[in-house]
């Protein structure tokens, strides 16, 4: 169980384990906190931007923390051929790390490797329960 605290050190502690080309895959229901946790893994790289929800945009862009960092909410995409039509392999495949809201929408476009964390309620309001893993072959 993590409380909002616990959300916050665990995407810190996240943070410090990224490399160039690392993806976050995040899946969970709405207010889970996918946005939440984006927000301590940007802090922990030392992004000094506001991070905003990028429904609208699908991918987000930070510059100012110790690598780039493309953070994605692909809540609205209908099908994959969204995301090649805004380049989505210059992202997964760069120098940065990605973070991806509703991952589980586009599976199949989610690189093996990837870090894969499911998000769900806890039995009280402030607590969620993460499953974290790898994405396999
Ligand atoms: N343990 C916790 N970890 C993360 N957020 C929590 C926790 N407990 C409560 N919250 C609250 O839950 C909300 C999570 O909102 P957030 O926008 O991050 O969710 P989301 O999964 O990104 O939603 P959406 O699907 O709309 O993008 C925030 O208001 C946050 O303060
Ligand atoms: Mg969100």
């Amino acid at each position: 169980m993590k409380d909002e605290n616990d959300t916050r050190a665990f995407g810190m502690q996240l943070a410090e384990e990224l490399r160039p080309g690392s993806i976050v895959a995040l899946t969970g229901d709405l207010g889970t906190g996918k946005t939440a946790l984006t927000k301590a893994v940007a802090e922990g790289l030392g992004v000094t931007e506001l991070i905003t929800s990028p429904t609208f945009t699908i991918v987000q862009e930070y510059h100012s923390g110790r690598l780039p960092l493309y953070h994605f909410d692909v809540y609205r995409v209908g099908e994959p051929e969204e995301m090649y039509e805004i380049g989505y392999e210059e992202y997964f495949f760069g120098d940065g790390v990605c973070i991806v809201e509703w991952a589980d929408l586009i599976g199949e476009l989610i690189p093996v490797g990837s870090v894969m964390i499911r998000i769900e309620y806890g039995g009280e309001e402030t607590q969620r329960v993460y499953y974290v893993g790898r994405k396999e072959e």
